[in-house]
């Protein structure tokens, strides 16, 4: 494809994206495709030429399409949302298109300059403590994922607590991380990556709001430290995945504090409430933490990847992550000036991601992403007191933000049911989780084109077919 062609095929993308943002909801939400049905109408060999555009983008709609999940459907309630907008996708495109690698600073000085400035930008934004400013101790980093995020966390408190002896020569299996029955499975993941291990990873027990029992995480580490083990890390949560629990991060970070064992806070799409200041309630207590990340590309209308992890004291993520082999020196380096995202995070290279937030942030404004924020918490929240007034259906955990879990009163097998049919009728898009047990349904409103009509909407589909399933 030459740069002519490039420019015609172009203007044909962004007009296909723009029609489809526009009529998204005539898809079915939730792809009805089989397994093996896409592979089936693939060649089996690659082309041994190469092929025209329009041909690629034919087989796109034809053979892709109805094997795609519709995220940017306003009618997607399910897992959280991986929401994106016109001004994340141009800027995504340009970063595309420019291709740098911003591993250094000298390897392209916007593309970390930009990071620095917009990350400090979100220290404002979302009220967060001023050691997370790059101008303090600390300071922000774009990662691809929250599970990054918790890995890097995870890597930085195992070299602190060990004055960096781990990196050296590897783990004695003294170590031992808490999270709580809720928290996130990427920090089982990170724990298996960087050699803890599964058994010295404890699930402290949770309350009846599905918090962390901070009595019982001081306990067991106070247990541990009996046992001879080596405490060194907490993970606490913002927003659980399962059901939004907000575990009680002052109690934690004073725990914390007191036993030297760092603090990671994980918002992956709640953090983003903080926007508004009447939801940084919420962030009480993190002043405390060690790091805390939060994903854009959850519930900030920027796409798919886009983590921000905020570290208090970068010299501990730095001593834990640096490598410096000789091809990689430079002099901006070695001046002490600049800093180089290389030794903030897992890979080597890293793409220009901060420019789809910034445009984001540009486009939206402070107050807009306030205002869609606001909407979508205040929508959940009607809904939520409908279903609790509703004799046949029930709320099982509270809702501080954008997310519902509730269930129908038949049990656990009307439940699963009722879900199976919302989703095959592809109007709309739930998933499931289990809360004390008790199969429940869960509806997260955060996708950037949902209105209350939508919610609304939702909830009349989820009444009609309970009532059809409750008829048979
Ligand atoms: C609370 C929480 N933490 C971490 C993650 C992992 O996020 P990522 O896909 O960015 O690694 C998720 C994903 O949904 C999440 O809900």
């Amino acid at each position: 494809m030459n740069t002519e062609e490039f420019r015609r095929n172009g203007y044909a993308v962004i007009d296909w994206l723009a029609n489809y943002w526009q009529t998204v909801e005539q898809y079915p939400v939730l792809s009805q495709v089989q397994p093996s049905e896409i592979r089936a109408q693939l060649p089996a060999h690659p082309p041994q030429n190469g092929e025209a555009f329009p041909a690629m983008f034919s087989d796109f709609e034809q053979v892709l399409l109805p094997g795609i999940t519709h995220w940017q459907s306003p009618n997607f309630f399910a897992y959280f949302p991986a929401n994106t907008s016109p001004a994340s996708v141009l800027g995504e495109l340009l970063s595309a298109g420019l291709g740098v690698q911003g591993m250094l600073w000298a390897t392209s000085p916007a593309c970390t300059d930009l990071e620095t400035h917009v990350l400090d930008w979100l220290v404002e934004m979302l009220g967060l403590p001023e050691k997370f400013l790059s101008s303090s101790s600390g300071g922000g980093v774009i990662h691809g994922s929250a599970s990054e995020a918790m890995l890097a966390a995870l890597l930085a408190a195992r070299e602190r607590a060990t004055q960096g002896v781990t990196n050296q020569l590897g783990t004695n299996g003294n170590l031992v991380a808490y999270i709580s029955t809720q928290t996130h499975s990427a920090l089982e993941k990170a724990v298996k990556i960087a050699g803890i291990g599964l058994q010295n990873l404890r699930k402290i027990e949770v309350d009846e709001h599905f918090a962390m029992r901070a009595d019982l995480l001081q306990a067991q580490i106070r247990a541990d430290r009996a046992a001879g083990l080596l405490p060194f890390m907490v993970t606490a949560t913002i927003g659980t995945t399962s059901s939004n629990a907000i575990d009680p991060i002052p109690q934690i970070a004073e725990i914390c504090q007191r036993e030297a064992v760092w603090l990671h806070v994980d918002a992956a799409m709640s953090g983003t409430a903080a926007l508004a200041p009447e939801f940084r309630y919420s962030h009480a207590g993190i002043a405390l933490a060690d790091s805390y990340a939060f994903n854009p590309h959850k519930w900030m209308f920027t796409n798919f990847d886009c983590d921000c992890f905020f570290v208090a004291d970068r010299t501990a993520l730095l001593k834990a992550l640096s490598i410096l082999p000789e091809y990689l020196r430079n002099q901006a380096s070695e001046s002490g000036s600049v800093i180089d995202y290389r030794d903030w995070q897992i890979p080597l290279g890293r793409r220009f991601r901060a420019l789809k937030l910034w445009f984001v942030i540009r486009d939206f404004g402070v107050s807009g992403l306030q205002k869609l924020v606001r909407q979508h918490i205040a929508w959940v929240q009607e809904l939520a007191q409908q279903i609790a007034s509703h004799p046949d259906f029930e709320v099982l955990a509270p809702v501080p933000f954008n997310l519902v879990c509730f269930r129908h009163r038949l049990g656990d097998e009307f439940n699963q049911k009722l879900l199976e049919r919302l989703n095959t009728n592809g109007k709309i898009y739930l998933t499931h989780t289990k809360l004390n047990g008790r199969y429940c349904l869960r509806l997260c409103a955060g996708q950037t084109n949902v209105t209350r009509e939508h919610v609304q909407h939702a909830w009349v589909l989820i009444q009609a077919e309970a009532q059809d399933l409750q008829a048979q």
